[in-house]
């Protein structure tokens, strides 16, 4: 559905974004995650035909996004950083308004408006002024005039960004139920964000992508080995060298701590040795207290990748 190829903006000789290359799937919900700067919104921008890119192309639905931006516009809803909204209107007149400008015939207005109120679950609100609105309530206004014209592709900038947990989640939920029916992209730099509505990641960083894969293949494909976290009551001197002799385990950590004695065990990859150190514990009765894998969160994962010196991860 969006094709990307090479796309690369300068500002004088600042580079936003360089080689920028992806594709992104009909039904689709991608996440562009990245930190400040990064360059998400310069990418979403040159999408929605905002700005130029200074090279580089780009499809959408087949159409170029340079030589046919009236075709690809659309079929494009975008929701920027900040979206545009007029604060001495009603939720209705604005959203009114927006379907005209965004030409949908006047007999379809009326369905067209309905549908988006109910989609963005603001048909409470329809006679508010958005000015009096809360953050939350105008970010779905922000929704709404995005997805009005029911286009196939939308492209929201930071959806979430100033609301508050409870917003957070709904916002989240109006996002999932569009996936299927349009091909979504978003950018977020709160990692919990892309696993929680994505099915994709592009990690973006200096306006180059890192890596772009599932949120638990990224996990997977950042992992040398198994590590898993086991904690003991009642240790030997002699524990850690049982461990180590366990066929599979590379090494043990050992660290004590205020509830018990930590043990790290690194296993190969792909060797799940928990049931196998589960019985050791019981046998010679160390009191196990817990035992478990250690995963690499999307945030580990996103360290690892965006900084020269990555942290040691342990539990
Ligand atoms: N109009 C502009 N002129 C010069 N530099 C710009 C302009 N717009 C963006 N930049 C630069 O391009 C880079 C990418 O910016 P962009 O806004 O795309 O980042 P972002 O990933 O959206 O960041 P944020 O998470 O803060 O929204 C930044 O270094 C920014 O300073
Ligand atoms: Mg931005």
């Amino acid at each position: 559905m969006i094709q990307v190829q090479n796309l690369t903006k300068r500002y004088g000789d600042h580079t936003a974004i360089e080689d920028v290359t992806f594709n992104v799937e009909k039904g689709e919900v991608l996440a562009f995650l990245g930190p400040n700067g990064a360059g998400k919104t310069t990418t979403m921008r040159i999408l929605t035909g905002f700005m130029p890119a200074t090279s580089g192309t780009a499809t959408i639905a087949g159409h170029d996004i340079f030589d046919e931006p009236y075709e690809v516009k659309k079929r494009i809803g975008y929701l920027p950083e900040s979206p545009p909204l007029y604060t001495e209107m009603t939720v209705t007149e604005y959203l009114r308004f927006i379907a005209k400008i965004k030409g949908i015939e006047r007999k379809q207005r009326a369905q067209a408006l309905t549908r988006a109120l109910e989609r963005c679950v603001l048909t409470e609100v329809r006679g508010r002024l958005i000015g009096n609105l809360s953050r939350g309530y105008r970010q779905r206004v922000g929704l709404a005039q995005a997805l009005i014209h029911d286009p196939e592709v939308l492209i929201l900038d930071e959806p979430t960004t100033g609301l508050d947990p409870k917003q957070i989640i709904e916002m989240r939920q109006v996002i999932k139920e569009l996936a299927g029916r349009h091909t979504v992209i978003l950018s977020t730099h709160i990692l919990p964000e892309a696993t929680a509505v994505c099915q994709r990641v592009i990690i973006i960083h200096e306006g180059r992508i890192v890596a772009v894969d599932t949120p638990d293949q990224l996990s997977a494909q950042l992992r040398q080995s198994e590590k898993i976290h086991l904690t003991l009551k009642t240790p030997q001197p002699e524990t850690a060298d049982v461990l180590k002799a366990v066929p599979g385990v590379l090494s043990v950590f050992h660290e004590p701590s205020s509830d018990g004695q930590v043990f790290i065990v690194e296993c190969e990859l792909g060797r799940d040795l928990r049931t196998e150190l589960a019985s050791q514990a019981v046998h010679h009765r160390w009191g196990l207290l817990e035992l478990r894998a250690v995963t690499l969160s999307l945030e580990d994962v996103f360290l690892k990748l965006t900084q020269e010196e990555a942290p040691e991860i342990t539990a």
